[in-house]
């Protein structure tokens, strides 16, 4: 630890009951009512006409004006909780997984725990390693193309074709994105496939009460097996399938690690959409997205680096996990065993008094090497527990803007995204496009 280090440890303080329940009520509350795992659509349209987020952001950046750059500790009745200010606390904690700082916190295991109990974000160790390995040797994190990649580019492109018409809104791209899904994981989308989204959507509703609403076990139990059963059927070109190659025994508990990723796979489905309407309102930035596209054949994958950065981009300016939670399991300088780790991602992403770029759509922070040199842009999360999904998400997100793109033009409507001055909170299903038929060729050069 550095001497500056040292001296931030020292200005550790403790926040007033008034600021512990602002922070209740402005980071704490707003982002527990859109829905962690399941958004509610009405809450997200309140939250984008108060600008929710916004409100956060700026309590943190008075709160770090007021106590410092140090971690702080909230003073919650009956626990400890600790939320990081700087930038470099964020990229220590999350180094620091599972231990001290394990990603399986209460929260999280009463959240998940409604549909995934032995997915391994919420596992302990020695189950956490063999899980986390597995995820990793199927998943592939670290290759841009998966060796899948080339049936999942075909399927992108057919799923991509079926949105032809004058206007493209939520709805009708949330279907397409979940027909990509259930044939990229399950290999397939027949009515069984169907049913394992429609089951576990119903448990993610559960999720979104944690403790406050107990497990319904049959019907976590019915979803299960139904994945257990379609995922048991390794259709050719499908994670399932290499799944079924990764040798693991009955703790692993290989077949419940899909649950995950299909909940995990809303969310690139949000970011595609958000990235979609950054692009539709910066035109700079989409002539140099859809330079060259017009000459791929995008039935084959591409590594696409502008799109996968613009991608990244929306994950930073929207992060889709903005509550990224450690617990303590032994006494740290960030308080008793048992302490709670609090990330607020939209502070860290959106930090105007720090980032140049912080309300700017900038792909150009993802390929220069700006957003690596911070280590509190984690649209993916750090450390140990980064995302194993990540490269997967960047790939089909990015194919399917390439896809879109290519032969439509977009323009955005109902939704007001200023350039320069970009919205803190976006309500993913407001956004309605008109859409343009236009081959590539006809709208830009290049
Ligand atoms: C835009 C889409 C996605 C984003 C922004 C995202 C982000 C994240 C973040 C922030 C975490 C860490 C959570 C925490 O520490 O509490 C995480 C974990 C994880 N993600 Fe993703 N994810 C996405 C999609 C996916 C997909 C599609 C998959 C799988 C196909 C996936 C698989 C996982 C797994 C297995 C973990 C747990 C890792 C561990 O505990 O070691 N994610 N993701």
């Amino acid at each position: 630890m550095t001497r500056a280090d040292q001296e931030r440890r020292i200005s550790t303080a403790t926040a007033s009951v008034p600021d512990t329940l602002r922070v209740a009520a402005m980071v704490a509350a707003p982002t527990i009512a859109v829905g962690i795992i399941k958004r509610r659509p009405h809450m997200m349209a309140l939250a984008q006409t108060i600008q929710a987020d916004r409100a956060g952001i700026r309590l943190l950046r008075r709160l770090r004006a007021k106590y410092g750059d140090g971690p702080l500790r909230l003073r919650v009745p009956g626990r400890s909780v600790t939320l990081p200010l700087a930038a470099e606390d964020v990229g220590e904690l999350l180094a620091g997984a599972p231990h001290p700082f394990s990603p399986a916190t209460r929260e999280k295991k009463a959240a998940l725990g409604h549909f995934q109990p032995n997915g391994v974000l919420i596992s302990e160790p020695p189950e956490r390693a063999e899980r986390r390995r597995f995820n990793e040797t199927v998943l592939e994190p670290g290759q841009p193309l998966h060796e899948l990649a080339a049936p999942w580019a075909a399927i992108i492109r057919d799923e991509a074709a079926s949105l032809r018409g004058a206007e493209l809104d939520w709805t009708g791209f949330d279907q397409a994105w979940w027909r990509v899904v259930r044939r990229v994981v399950l290999g397939g989308d027949n009515a069984a496939d169907r049913e394992v989204t429609d089951l576990l959507d119903r448990l993610r509703l559960d999720a979104n009460w944690a403790y406050a609403r107990p497990p319904r076990r049959r019907l976590r139990e019915r979803f299960l097996n139904t994945v257990r059963r379609q995922v048991g059927w390794a259709r050719p070109d499908s994670l399932a399938a290499k799944l079924a190659k990764v040798p693991g025994d009955g703790a692993l508990d290989p077949a419940g690690q899909v649950p995950h990723w299909l909940f995990a796979f809303d969310a690139a489905g949000i970011v595609t959409f958000r990235a979609l309407a950054l692009l539709a309102t910066h035109p700079v930035e989409a002539e140099r997205a859809c330079s060259g596209l017009g000459s791929l054949d995008l039935a084959v994958p591409h590594q696409l680096p502008y799109l996968r950065a613009c991608v990244l981009e929306s994950v930073r300016l929207w992060p889709t996990t903005p509550a990224l939670l450690r617990e303590s399991r032994v006494d740290t300088e960030w308080g008793p065993d048992g302490t709670t780790e609090f990330v607020y991602t939209p502070f860290f992403h959106r930090d105007s008094e720090r980032l140049p770029y912080a309300d700017r759509f900038e792909p150009e922070i993802w390929l220069d090497g700006r957003a690596q040199e911070n280590p509190a842009l984690v649209p993916f999360s750090a450390g140990p527990a980064i995302c194993p999904g990540r490269d997967l998400v960047l790939f089909t997100a990015s194919t399917m803007l390439a896809n879109l793109l290519r032969d439509n033009r977009y323009e955005l409507r109902g939704t007001s995204m200023t350039p320069g001055r970009l919205p803190a909170t976006v309500n993913n299903f407001g956004l309605r496009f008109e859409s343009i038929a236009e081959p590539l060729s006809a709208q830009r050069t290049g």
